[in-house]
């Protein structure tokens, strides 16, 4: 465990703009940094970084929180995990008390399974590199095939031994891993012997480069057995988000602004070798949404470069218009017939490399085009089906300007009229918008329906946890402020809320509120930083959120608007710290009192009905009671309002 000292250290020195900024392009934009949410789709910004309250918060989808929380939400580390992350980039030393005991057992599950694959990836390492069969078999395979030192190193690439056949499961055991653990990550199989065994071995990272999978490569060639195995999908590995060699390629894809996608671990590889960094693999299956917004965190412009067989040139055509569709620039670089990435570069070296970049990547939709034209040439029945691909792919692309430009350049390429791919396109794309707006309706017709059904209720309770929020807003917003010369606003709202605490119905308000109360005990006011540096994610949420929410606090201050609990917005006197906390309190005791009387009403109906005479004597004794509190309370509440 991370002692205490060094979390506070790392939040001390964490500044969320550095943290987000390794994700997410961000611009000055007054006191703030602005950028594309990394959390949904949008198309103009509205995730905000402040560096002053180091928070970040988006605006179009509700995400935010401090940078650890990014880390946890971004790049779906554990807890620890973001904190040894932010340690060391901050450079500070963590210190554990580590407890024997709780040890492992106590690790939550991901973290265990990380751990696991962390042994794993240094045990295959440590076989293909100190063992004399790894480096008879393995280092000489990857050697022969001109992988230099540095590479296999950079890529952490090892080995899996044969002997004995449960070697790494053995060893991991050992170490104290559980055995059902390993056969979750794929390690192990249902015999208690290990999945990978002679086969070199190739770490999958995620994107701060941990390795969350394995795939094996065969040594022997002209056997049955599958080329590459690969680890199955586990809690820490969703095969369509990670792209093969992301974690050392980012960088260079935003320095560049273009990312060479291509198929096989050994041509990224290949080319990282030969100094062309900005390349990721989709490892031989379809592109993914997921995968294709990966990319885009980092640049919007794309460039296929695929085996020069048919093979590869289907390849290069799957998944094209999901690249499209997301807005992506998409080019395509096609390779001599005997070559794939790995072969070429090796052939020809960086500079020739760049060279033919520059001189035969092509746009998509040329390529895509004069493709058609060749196999269309002699057959009228495909030329027309390959007409209409090449006018869906143009109508996936948003820019109207560029759909124009491409339906010219393809008429010209396929000698057909441009009046006529207008009209195909605009039929494809009523086609689509009538598609998207159906589906829009339905999902509008489903939530107001669910809205209605509701609503009845919800009102009721929106106004109790307005009501509650606006507590928690003024200790959170104003806490630190004094009501008079010897009390701050918080210690006033404690000792005015003590006696009803229970009726808080939120329990993440709770939560919050009972941070106050325990540094009420202290003499203490928690700070904002104190409160979003709190293990417990719901807390931080619950502050960030009433913090920054404009809550439209203010309440009527009409007196009979108030037993309906209306709201109107109204700018918050900051001056008058005391009656704004009294305010808040005294509608928040009104409320629960009110509710009370109506609850309690319910009972002496249904009571009347059943005529049961002694639990409604008790229940109109009861009512009699809780409203003279309320109006206790509404009296209280009025010379506050009117003072
Ligand atoms: N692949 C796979 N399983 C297979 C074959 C291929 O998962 N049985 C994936 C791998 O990610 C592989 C990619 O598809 O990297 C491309 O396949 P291929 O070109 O056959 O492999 P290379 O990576 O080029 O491997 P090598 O050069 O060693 O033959
Ligand atoms: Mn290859």
């Amino acid at each position: 465990m991370i002692s205490k000292k060094t979390i506070a250290e790392i939040f001390d020195k964490m500044a969320v703009e550095d943290i987000v900024g390794d994700f997410v392009h961000l611009k000055k934009r007054g006191v703030n940094l602005l950028g594309l949410c990394p959390f949904h789709n949008e198309k103009t910004p509205s995730f905000t970084v402040s560096p002053s309250k180091n928070i970040y918060k988006c605006f179009g989808c509700g995400k935010g929180g401090n940078g650890i929380d990014f880390l946890m939400e971004h790049e779906a580390m554990s807890y620890p995990e973001a904190l040894r992350y932010v340690a060391r980039i901050y450079n500070i030393e963590i210190e554990e008390d580590y407890n024997k005991e709780e040890d492992i057992i106590e690790f939550q599950h991901r973290e265990a399974l990380q751990i696991i694959n962390k042994f794993a990836a240094e045990f295959f390492s440590n076989e293909l590199n100190n063992t004399d069969k790894g480096k008879s078999i393995g280092l000489s395979y990857l050697k022969d095939r001109g992988f230099i030192e540095k590479t296999i190193k950079s890529f952490e690439l090892g080995f899996a031994p044969s002997h004995p056949r449960d070697k790494l499961t053995t060893k991991a055991k050992e170490a104290g891993h559980k055995e059902e653990r390993l056969k979750e990550l794929g390690l192990s199989n249902q015999y208690g012997n290990d999945f990978f065994f002679d086969r070199i071995i190739f770490p999958i990272h995620s994107l701060s480069g941990k390795p969350i999978a394995f795939a094996g490569r065969i040594l022997k060639k002209n056997v049955k057995a599958p080329k590459y195995l690969n680890s199955p999908e586990s809690e820490i590995y969703h095969k369509r988000k990670v792209l093969y060699g992301m974690h050392l390629a980012k960088k260079e894809i935003r320095a560049k602004d273009l990312c060479f996608l291509v198929e096989g671990y050994t041509d990224v590889m290949m080319l990282h070798q030969n100094n062309i960094e900005n390349v990721v693999a989709t490892s031989g299956t379809s592109l993914t949404t997921e995968q294709i917004r990966l990319i885009k965190r980092y640049s919007k412009n794309a460039c296929l470069i695929f085996d020069g067989d048919q093979a590869g040139i289907k390849a290069s055509l799957r998944g094209i218009d999901l690249l499209l569709e997301e807005g992506m620039d998409v080019q395509v670089l096609p390779l001599p017939e005997e070559h794939d990435p790995d072969s070429f570069i090796q052939s020809v070296g960086h500079n020739r490399f760049t060279e033919y970049f520059e001189e035969r990547a092509q746009d998509f939709l040329f390529y895509k085009a004069e493709l058609s034209r060749q196999t269309a040439k002699n057959d009228p029945v495909n030329a027309s089906q390959a007409i209409q691909d090449l006018v869906t792919s143009i109508s996936k692309i948003e820019d109207t300007i560029k759909r124009h430009l491409y339906i010219k350049e393809t008429a010209k390429l396929m000698s057909v009229p441009e009046e006529l791919l207008l009209e195909e396109l605009n039929n494809k794309l009523d086609k689509q918008f009538n598609k998207k707006r159906s589906e829009r309706l339905k999902e509008v017709r489903k939530t107001s329906q669910e809205k209605r059904e509701t609503s009845k209720d919800k009102s009721k309770d929106a106004a109790s946890t307005l009501l509650e929020k606006d507590i928690l807003r003024i200790l959170i917003q104003h806490g630190e402020k004094s009501v008079d010369e010897d009390q701050n606003v918080a210690s006033f709202v404690i000792e005015n809320i003590s006696d009803v605490i229970e009726l808080i119905e939120n329990e993440n308000f709770k939560k919050v509120l009972n941070i106050f109360i325990e540094h009420y005990n202290e003499s203490k006011v928690p700070t904002f930083a104190f409160l979003t540096q709190q293990t417990a994610p719901e807390i931080r949420k619950t502050v960030i959120d009433i913090h920054e929410g404009k809550y439209d606090s203010q309440y009527s201050k009409n007196w009979i608007d108030m037993w309906d609990m209306g709201l109107q917005t109204q700018p918050m006197p900051d001056e008058n710290q005391k009656k704004d906390a009294l305010e808040a309190l005294m509608r928040f005791k009104l409320n629960k009192a009110t509710k009370l009387c109506r609850e309690n009403l319910e009972l002496i109906k249904q009571y009347e009905q059943e005529e049961d005479a002694e639990e409604l004597m008790k229940h109109l004794q009861i009512q009699k009671k809780l409203t003279e509190i309320r109006n206790v309370f509404a009296k209280e509440f009025k010379t506050i309002v009117l003072k």
